[in-house]
């Protein structure tokens, strides 16, 4: 079963085909992160109207790269939420139109169990990508650490879960691109903060973690936590702005801050898991978004667990079509409901 995947819910525009819901066949993915680099995040009006120029390109390439034609294509699949309105929209409109004028069966993806099913490609004709070396068993706990979610599920089987944790406030992935750009580091903030960290103290400062319920995150305390200490640092009041700190502080104060702050955020999600999995006792524990592209992360996650951490090749960590193939594969095996390719709407702020 060939399943061609649709994910257009942020800066990226991307298509794949993913075969029997583990051999990736292809994925190609354009980004339009350079026009936003520049506004220190994602806009949605450049993202949406990067959606548009992109995606018939991108989808043509996808294909070609599988060595497909329409013919070949079994199922489609498209994330119709959580993200921006506007970039939703172009990939599910593209995605219905597809689906009725080439009769192709669609379903309908949540783009944070996506990021899950990244983890259950374990092959692909394409050169470049590590696959991990284990299929993931059941129970298993999936941790999403990503530019917008922050989440911690107990999954008893394939789509059968329990959503045990999530953020009360920013995600993880945005605690790094705002506490990147206060320092003057170029966005997306998680590979500069890693970058900039290694050459940091990690126990200069200590930063405090958030007290919330057990299984919760939150990170918002946190980043204000590292605009005060940058303001202490160059012996200013609170009233200083945040944009005029990276003129102010040296590269050893922005190494020591990068690095104090990676520190604590990954403790944070690494003693919550390690809780998890002592009562859960999971069969091994799956690390998703792009946050999970963070090297520490893994190594120090790993670590402190008693089952395997599978983790996806980097690329498949940050948003791809990929993971939304491999989704909806395993929808389509489930027999979940098929979209409905006249009705199918976006839903911005779909949760898992
Ligand atoms: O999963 P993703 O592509 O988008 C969402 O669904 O949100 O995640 C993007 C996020 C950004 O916040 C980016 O800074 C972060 O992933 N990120 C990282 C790393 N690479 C990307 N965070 C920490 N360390 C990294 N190496
Ligand atoms: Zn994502």
């Amino acid at each position: 079963m060939k399943i061609l995947g649709i994910e257009t819910s942020c800066d990226e525009t991307a298509v794949a085909v993913v075969e029997d819901g583990q051999h990736m066949l292809s994925n190609n993915i354009a980004s339009s992160m350079d026009l936003h680099a520049k506004y220190g995040g994602v806009v949605p009006e450049i993202a949406a109207r990067a959606q548009l120029e992109m995606i018939i390109p991108v989808l043509e390439a996808a294909l070609e790269q599988a060595r497909c034609d329409w013919t070949d294509i079994d199922g489609m699949a498209v994330t119709y939420g959580a993200g921006l309105g506007g970039s939703l929209l172009i990939g599910v409109m593209t995605a219905r139109t597809l689906s009725i004028s080439k009769h192709i069966p669609l379903t309908a993806c949540n783009h944070v169990l996506g990021h899950i099913y990244a983890n259950f490609i374990s092959s692909g004709t394409l050169p470049g990508y590590s696959f991990p070396d284990q299929i993931p068993q059941f129970p298993l706990l999936a941790v999403i650490m990503s530019g917008g979610h922050s989440q911690l599920a107990l999954f008893k089987d394939h789509l059968d879960y329990r959503l045990l944790g999530r953020t009360k406030d920013d995600a993880i992935g945005e605690a790094f691109d705002k506490v990147a750009k206060m320092l003057g580091l170029p966005y997306p903030g998680g590979p500069s903060i890693a970058t900039i960290a290694a050459l940091g103290d990690e126990y200069c400062f200590k930063l405090p973690k958030a007290k919330v319920d057990k299984y919760d995150f939150s990170f918002s305390g946190l980043k204000t936590a590292v605009l005060r200490l940058a303001q202490e640092q160059i012996g200013e009041s609170y009233e200083f702005p945040s944009y005029r700190l990276p003129e102010r502080l040296n590269e050893a104060q922005k190494a020591n801050i990068a690095a104090s702050f990676q520190h604590v955020a990954i403790e944070t999600i690494i003693d919550k898991v390690a809780l998890a999995a002592q009562e859960y006792l999971p069969k091994c524990v799956l690390l998703a978004g792009g946050v999970a592209a963070n090297q520490k992360l893994r190594h120090e996650l790993q670590r402190a667990l008693p089952c395997p951490l599978i983790v996806p090749d980097p690329k498949l960590c940050t948003d791809n079509g990929a993971m939304i193939a491999a989704l909806g594969s395993w929808q389509y095996k489930l027999k979940l409901p098929l979209a409905d390719p006249y009705r199918l709407t976006i839903e911005p702020n779909l949760s898992i």
